[in-house]
């Protein structure tokens, strides 16, 4: 897109950016770390996380945008020239950088199998064959590696030629039909012998699980569901018209996720505890349980290919994203650069990636602070740099930008109650600093 183009109307802009939001971090992450932090605790914990302070930030990075319409580093030295604050834009750069150097990998695995159900590889393979062909098929270097590069080329050809296009048009009907087929798989999923387990292991808390490194994840898990953190939805909002609604934007974006993060809990859940599977599989699980589960469908394979497209949809209009707000920065006011910076990027970050790719495989000995590289890329990601970010968004907008100012933008394009506005002044002055600071302690080992 080029600077200061229009999206061209509302739902073309709350498709955009549910399409950022919407991706790997609410189907393929958010049922793996519940796992691996037990369940239902983790699932409420995510909820409140997302409400408390989420939703109020995705708000506060709309209204940066819309107001400075500018991208993620000039929005705030529009806001606060002569100041370091545009440098919260540039660490949202780096962020998303090694953000999209691993979520590629994903989107690679992605593309893996849906290359094998089209090709008849998976057809009628029991539960522990298809975790046996998928461990093998990631591990081999150069399958990993040469999807996840074909995952970058998708996303570098897309950003290069401008994204509103094809993103408006496209996310119209794929949006609701990934939703309609998670219907069907949840349907299926819980309906299955032995599904209860699954169901209270996702719905019903055990809190005598939750530790400090609980609330980290939970509330770095929803900072990735909805983008937040980076100023990619800072960069959205800036074409957003003058006359549409922010916060109507903002809720629609948080209740959808939600409502998907819940689907995918409840169709892989069950089917886990139904066959026997290990919930804390890690990354691998959702890619070892979903064909189970699509194998017990009438046409399953079908099914499963379909699902397969919309899910690479929903990964590919997150990694636009990430791509589009480092390029949006760089090729600044000329417009002609952002084919070539397209690609040096694009190619940089999936360089990057390699070594992530690979630590399913022939790197998988080595651990940094006893991670994985992929876990630690993720870890550092999602743990560190997205709640820093949010913790200098939150205080960049009570700090530098006026109520009365923030008020009249929150209020446009729909009344709003005074009081919403000031619960959500209050939440992100006084509440949402000091929580973050203290969840994030957990990374210093404080706690
Ligand atoms: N939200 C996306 C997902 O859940 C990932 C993503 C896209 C993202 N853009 C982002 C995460 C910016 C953090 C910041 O898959």
């Amino acid at each position: 897109m080029s600077e200061r183009e229009q999206w061209s109307s509302k739902l073309g802009f709350i498709l955009a950016a549910a399409g950022s939001a919407i991706g790997l971090g609410a189907i393929w992450k958010f049922p793996y770390i519940a796992g691996q932090n037990g369940g239902g605790a983790f699932f409420l914990l995510f909820i409140l996380f997302t409400l408390l302070l989420g939703l109020p930030l995705l708000l506060a990075e709309f209204v940066i945008g819309r107001t400075a319409q500018d991208n993620a580093v000039q929005a705030y030295k529009k806001i606060a020239p002569g100041t370091n604050w545009h440098w919260v834009g540039v660490l949202g750069m780096i962020t998303s950088f090694v953000l999209l150097s691993f979520y590629a990998v994903i989107g690679g695995w992605i593309l893996i199998y849906l290359f094998k159900a089209i090709s008849g590889q998976l057809d009628g393979l029991t539960s522990e064959e298809f975790a046996v062909v998928f461990s093998n098929t990631i591990a081999d270097p150069l399958l990993s590696v040469g999807f996840q590069l074909i995952f970058m080329l998708l996303t570098i050809i897309v950003v290069s030629r401008g994204i509103q296009k094809g993103i408006e048009s496209a996310s119209r009907f794929m949006m609701p039909a990934l939703f309609l087929l998670f219907i069907i798989l949840v349907i299926r999923a819980v309906t299955l012998e032995g599904a209860l387990e699954g169901i209270q292991f996702i719905l019903q808390p055990d809190f005598s699980k939750v530790t400090s490194q609980t609330l980290l994840e939970a509330m770095g898990q929803s900072f990735f569901t909805l983008s937040v953190g980076v100023s990619v939805m800072v960069t959205y909002s800036s074409y957003l018209p003058k006359n549409q609604s922010l916060p109507h934007a903002a809720v629609s974006i948080v209740s959808m996720n939600i409502f998907i993060v819940l689907l995918a809990g409840l169709a892989i859940f069950p089917a886990v505890f139904a066959y026997d599977l290990e919930p804390n599989a890690g990354p691998v699980l959702l890619f070892n349980v979903l064909p189970t589960v699509f194998n017990q469908l009438p046409f399953g394979m079908l099914f499963f290919i379909a699902f397969l497209i919309l899910f690479l949809f929903a990964a590919l209009t997150s990694a636009f994203s990430l791509l589009e707000i480092i390029i949006s920065v760089i090729s600044n006011g000329k417009p002609e650069h952002r084919i070539k910076w397209s690609w040096i990027i694009g190619l940089a970050i999936f360089i990057l990636g390699v070594p992530s790719a690979l630590s399913f495989g022939i790197l998988s000995d080595v651990q940094i602070f006893g991670k994985s590289i992929f876990d630690f890329a993720d870890y550092t990601v999602s743990n560190v740099l997205l709640p820093f970010g949010a913790l200098l968004i939150s205080i960049f907008v009570p700090l530098k930008m006026k109520r009365s100012l923030l008020y009249s933008e929150i209020k446009k394009g729909n009344w709003i109650k005074k009081g919403i506005f000031d619960a959500w002044y209050f939440t992100i002055r006084f509440i949402a600093p000091p929580l973050i600071i203290l969840v994030m302690m957990d990374v210093l080992g404080i706690w």
